[in-house]
């Protein structure tokens, strides 16, 4: 899910629009991190496929734990905190764009 995940982190706050992320997430982990790059909301297909609809429970189960533990109160308050505008680099977000063009320059 690394192109969603960086295309997310670069589009928060950018455009007049919510995100919906989808693509490869899986875990509870995925969904933090996609929440975190500035998604509103995350969305999963082939994990449900393999798992079984009652993995979105087990999910929020672990996401609460998550947020419980790291003392988050709202999903609000972690979304976009890695996002492009949020970290000290933003400018790193445009550059590995443009070393993975150069690589895949044939
Ligand atoms: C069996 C299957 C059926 C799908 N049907 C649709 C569909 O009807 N419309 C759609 O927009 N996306 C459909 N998708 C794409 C998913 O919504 C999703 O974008 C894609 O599977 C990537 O997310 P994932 O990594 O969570 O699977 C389908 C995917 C799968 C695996």
């Amino acid at each position: 899910m690394r192109l969603p995940l960086r295309w997310v982190a670069i589009l928060h706050g950018q455009v007049k629009a919510s995100i919906a992320a989808t693509s490869g997430i899986h875990t509870t982990q995925d969904v933090l991190k996609m929440l975190m790059a500035g998604a509103d909301v995350t969305m999963m297909c082939s994990a449900l496929l393999k798992h079984g609809a009652g993995r979105i429970g087990e999910v929020l189960t672990e996401l609460t734990r998550w947020m419980e533990e790291h003392e988050y109160e709202s999903v609000r308050q972690m979304k976009g905190s890695m996002s492009q505008k949020s970290v000290a680099d933003p400018a790193a977000f445009e550059r590995a764009n443009y070393m993975k063009a150069l690589n895949s320059y044939k």
